[in-house]
């Protein structure tokens, strides 16, 4: 069945209320930033390339207001009905595990010269957890634009990314690209980001074509090698890009990388001809949803799969099977194009789809995908959604 999860709106009143019954007073300032989906560009945003993703109608909301302790930040996560006390003077890496991000982003701001408000904080969140979404990105953005409107600051979107960035690297040990915090921080209704993540420099395509949709699956599998495989994956650009003799794997043609082959070995040599293809492909990729050419951007969404799966390997059985399932229901049957999305080893793909069949669409990978897997997949569609902001209350 197609989810039908909370608004904005609805969320911010939730949330609202369950600060005043646990706090005893009204939040002074209430955040948002969304989750994000990438529509193609995968692992090539530390390679310093191209990726093309929009923030999704799933948020994670702060509500704060200043306490009387001093250098303490006391959060309460309604999702997991799970409370910490941070205190600002000495940030380390703790439990629970969802506090790091807000830990490493306070530290991230400190270093900047920033004096961070006491404060008592509710969060909530609709982005699903563990699904490739971006939750964490959500989460630290989230915490960046508090720290900003309860110190009466406000940092570039870029900084407040960064700062994000970081403290996925330092907190939670993740060595992240760029796009996660910059779709977060600066995700615009109706609108898909092309970022090159070596400029900065955004271009933005326009989706307000109501017959076409995205419909995101959740294969609702995680994979526990994923992070470590991650760090991997990246090295073994890194290796690719130093036997070419060049910084970034951005710049490398096929040319160049068929005449270091033998040097490289398979491995190094398949992960590179992943990015400089995919590279290829979202820049192709966005031009043809700029025209609406819809089908051939869905041709670049089955490529990219293909080339995730086979030389990048972070696909997994279960996304490969919502992949085949979307290519059998075809153009005839309402899908342009499909592939995974986000880190890989279970979490989403993303589907391009007419809009008018979704419940069909929907209804046919469910059956499907419980045949060959065993398992249920959870079904959503979202428009391009806004990027953090505060929320007038
Ligand atoms: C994760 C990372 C991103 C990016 C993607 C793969 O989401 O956080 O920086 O590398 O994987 O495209």
């Amino acid at each position: 069945m197609t989810e039908l999860p909370l608004t904005l709106k609805e969320l911010t009143l939730k949330t609202k209320e369950k600060y005043i019954s646990y706090y005893g007073c009204a939040p002074q300032w209430i955040v948002a930033a969304p989750g994000r989906v990438n529509i193609i560009g995968e692992h090539t945003d530390y390679n310093g390339g191209f990726v093309f993703p929009m923030g999704i109608e799933r948020y994670t909301i702060l509500a704060g207001a200043p306490c009387s302790e001093s250098d303490k930040i006391k959060v309460r996560c309604m999702r997991f009905n799970e409370s910490v006390l941070i205190n600002i003077n000495k940030l380390n890496r703790s439990e629970p595990i969802w506090s790091n991000y807000i830990r490493g982003v306070i530290a991230g701001y400190q270093e900047r010269g920033v004096k961070i408000p006491s404060m008592n904080v509710i969060m909530n969140s609709n982005v699903p957890l563990g699904g490739g979404l971006s939750s964490s990105a959500a989460l630290e953005v989230a915490t960046g634009t508090l720290i900003e409107a309860a110190a009466g600051i406000e940092f570039s979107l870029q900084d407040r990314a960064l700062i994000g960035q970081k403290a996925e690297h330092d907190y939670a040990g993740v060595p992240c690209g760029i796009m996660d915090q910059f779709i977060s921080a600066m995700a615009r209704k109706d609108q898909i980001m092309l970022l090159d993540c070596r400029s900065y420099e955004t271009r933005w395509t326009s989706i307000k074509d109501p017959d076409v949709s995205f419909l995101i699956i959740n294969s609702n599998v995680k994979h526990q090698l994923a992070s470590g495989e991650y760090g991997k994956r990246r090295a073994e650009c890194e290796n690719a890009a130093k036997i070419m003799g060049i910084d970034l794997l951005r710049d490398a043609t096929l040319q160049q990388l068929e005449n270091a082959k033998v040097q490289m070995g398979n491995t190094s040599y398949k992960r590179a001809k992943h990015v400089i293809t995919e590279n290829e492909r979202t820049l192709k990729a966005a031009e043809a949803l700029e025209k609406s050419q819809f089908e051939e951007a869905g041709q670049y969404m089955y490529q990219s799969h293909e080339s995730l799966s086979k030389d990048f390997e972070v696909s997994c059985e279960e996304l490969d099977q919502i992949v085949l399932i979307a290519h059998k229901i075809g153009l005839s049957g309402g899908i342009y194009g499909c592939r995974m999305t986000g880190g890989g080893f279970g979490g989403c793909a993303i589907a391009l789809v007419k809009t008018t069949q979704i419940q069909q669409i929907t209804q046919t990978i469910e059956v499907a995908y419980k045949k060959a897997t065993g398992l249920t997949c959870s079904i959503f569609s979202s428009r391009p959604a806004m990027g953090a902001h505060k929320i007038q209350i």
